[in-house]
């Protein structure tokens, strides 16, 4: 596991090499699956709005399955060309919507987020469209956070837990410590549970050991709310 201060050189790097312009290269050597907390999307100064197909469930939803190189740039839009096409999005759209809902307003049904998702991360796999989503939702389903923070008593009821915690409880159950990150909730300054990076290998199936991690400091308390949902 990477320090804090590596990490932060990490991506100091990240942002130094994208001001570079090799932002647009192609270099894909893992993915970061991250997973959102609904309670600390609602339940911040930023709009969000409920989905037009389902209610999202009291469940972590996934923000993003994102291609990064090794060295920590960030691929984006590498085939301008393969353009999100809801056609390849068969036997996937009940999955997605319970899985991947837009938050964002105006409420939508997903098609326009994950279009971007797809043009803007997607390409920059080594997967077709069909099996980028598919892959993210097998994920999904294997990872499930809110379980595993269950199990050793974490639960979205609104209380604080150490941050420390919650680190162990994930990585024993993932083998790897995933990135935690934490928003302010909307009135007062609490710091609260927001999302959890993962990474993945390139294939898109298994949880590997974060070559770099946003730092994981960043935003996070050392008491942090589990808000309700
Ligand atoms: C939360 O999502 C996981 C993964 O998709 C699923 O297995 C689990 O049943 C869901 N839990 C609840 C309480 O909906």
């Amino acid at each position: 596991m990477m320090s804090r201060t590596s990490s932060s050189i990490f991506f100091s790097f990240l942002i130094i090499q994208c001001l570079v312009v090799v932002c647009f290269s192609q270099n894909f050597g893992f993915f970061y699956l991250i997973q959102q907390w609904p309670g600390s999307v609602f339940g911040t100064e930023q709009k969000s709005c409920y989905p037009t197909t389902v209610k999202p469930a009291t469940n972590f939803t996934i923000h993003g399955l994102w291609p990064y190189g090794i060295d920590g740039m960030q691929p984006t839009y590498c085939k301008p060309h393969n353009h999100f096409k809801r056609s390849k999005m068969s036997g996937l759209n009940s999955r997605m919507q319970v899985s991947w809902p837009s938050l964002a307003c105006p409420s939508g049904n997903g098609i326009k987020l994950w279009s971007n998702e797809w043009d803007k991360y997607g390409t920059c796999s080594r997967s077709k469209q069909h099996e980028y989503f598919e892959a993210a939702l097998k994920l999904k389903d294997k990872i499930d956070l809110l379980q595993i923070l269950k199990k050793s008593g974490i639960k979205p009821d609104g209380k604080f837990y150490n941050l420390f915690k919650i680190k162990d409880s994930l990585r024993g159950a993932l083998g790897y410590e995933p990135g935690v990150f934490c928003n302010d909730e909307k009135s007062g300054k609490n710091n609260q549970l927001f999302q959890i990076f993962i990474c993945i290998d390139p294939s898109g199936s298994k949880v590997i050991e974060c070559p770099g991690l946003p730092d994981a400091g960043i935003g996070c308390a050392s008491k942090i709310k589990f808000p309700a949902f």
